[in-house]
Parts: structure tokens; sequence; C-alpha cells
């Protein structure tokens, strides 16, 4: 009987472990996610992406790799002039206000440009509310552009607003260009519930919700 118990936990305590390992439990989620390098050469030629670019609006259930993850981030603004920390997209004054939120089935992560890589900010699957059409909710992930003022201070507060849409806009228009050449979908969205949205991330007053924009691979 002994002997039988004994092999019994000789074979259940491995696998529980690797159960563990696998599948952390929320509350030991992973806090950061550190990035491969970004690939910053080849792809599609330009002109071939800009004569290709469209909106698509369907999207497979095929998860996006780290790896395609790590180039679209650093695409849309990542920084791509590593003595100055200059980025690749323009922005009023160089004021950098737009943060990248990533929302993914399980969480909503903030793409921190400097180190590379994803903080985590919460728990919770919002991509429902990331547009008020019903397939943002499908895209394996959600950009959403969020400025922030206190960046913008110099600039009076109507034109906070403006350039904080137009900034935004480029990096949106780097993540079209990019999903075209990799072979993805993506569509920019302004038709979004912005105040029930912020309120779901606990943005601040001082941030402006601009844009969100699914991205996958097409249906
Ligand atoms: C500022 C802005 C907001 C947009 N908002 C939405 C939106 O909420 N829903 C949507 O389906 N498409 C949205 N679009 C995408 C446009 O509908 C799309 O770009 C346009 O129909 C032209 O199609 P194309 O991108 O395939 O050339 C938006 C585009 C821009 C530039």
């Amino acid at each position: 009987m002994r002997q039988r118990v004994t092999a019994i936990l000789l074979f259940l305590v491995p696998m529980l472990a690797a159960i563990v390992v696998v599948h952390p439990p929320v509350a030991l989620a992973q806090q950061t996610i550190q990035l491969p390098a970004p690939r910053i050469e080849g792809g599609m030629p330009l002109m071939s992406a800009i004569a290709r670019r469209q909106s698509i609006r369907a999207y497979s259930e095929r998860p996006l790799p780290n790896e395609i993850l790590s180039n679209l981030l650093w695409a849309a603004f990542g920084i791509n002039r590593r003595d100055a920390g200059e980025r690749t997209a323009p922005s009023w004054r160089g004021s950098k206000e737009t943060d990248i939120y990533v929302a993914t089935s399980e969480a909503v992560w903030l793409y921190d440009p400097a180190a590379h890589a994803l903080q985590h900010m919460m728990n919770g699957d919002i991509r429902a509310t990331t547009g008020r059409q019903p397939f943002p909710a499908t895209a394996p992930a959600v950009l959403i552009y969020v400025a922030d003022r206190a960046r913008m201070a110099e600039a009076p507060e109507q034109e906070q607003y403006l350039y904080a849409h137009v900034d935004a806009a480029f990096v949106a228009q780097n993540v079209y260009l990019f999903a075209t050449s990799e072979g993805l979908g993506t569509v920019v969205l302004g038709n979004v519930e912005k105040a029930e949205l912020a309120q779901m991330m606990k943005l601040r007053s001082n941030q402006i919700l601009t844009f969100t924009q699914p991205i996958g691979y097409p249906k």
C-alpha cells in the first residue's frame, strides 16, 4: 500500500509542479513582459505596402507571436534613434505624449518603449469596449492610444486635444503599414465609447483616449 502511495506521489508531484509553472495563478501573473529585440530591417518594400494598405475588420483567432508584437510596437512608436530616444512617429514638439496600451483576451498592458517591454496594467478582457462595432472583441490584440496631457503642458488645452489625435494618427499609420507588410489586418477606430473605456482602464483626467486599433491575422 505504502509503495503504491509513493508511486502515485512520484507521478503526481512533478505533474502538479508543471501545471503551476505553465499556468501561473492570476495573482502571480507576470508584471512585465520583456519583448524580444525588434527586427528593424526587411519587410515589404514601402511602395508595395502603401499600395496594399487597407482597413480589415475580420480577424482569425490565431494569436500574435511575441516576435510580431515586438516588431509591431517598435514600428508603431518605438525608439529608432537610441542616443536621443527619438521615435518612429513624429509628435508635437517631440512631446511623445502617446502611450500604447495593448488589450488581449486576458489583460491590458502598457508598452514601455525605453525598455521595449510590456508592463501589466490590469487583468480582464476589455476588448469589447474598444469599439462600438462587434469585431474588436475578436481581435487577438487591440492597441489603445492614450495621450498624456502633462507632456504637452506648453500647448493651450484645445490644441492638446488636436495634437493628441494627430500624433496618434501617425502611430496608427505606422501600424497600418507594418500590418500590411506582415500580412496582418487592422483598422483605426474613432467610434469608441471613450468615457466608458477610460473609466474601465482607470485613466487619469489629464489623459486623452484618442483612437483604438484592433490587429490580427485576417479571417
Ligand atoms: C479618424 C478615423 C476614425 C475611424 N473610425 C473608424 C471606426 O470607428 N470604425 C471603422 O470601422 N472604421 C473606422 N475608420 C476607418 C475608415 O472607415 C477607413 O479608413 C475608410 O473607410 C477607408 O477605408 P480604407 O482604410 O480601407 O482605405 C476610421 C478612420 C479614421 C481615419
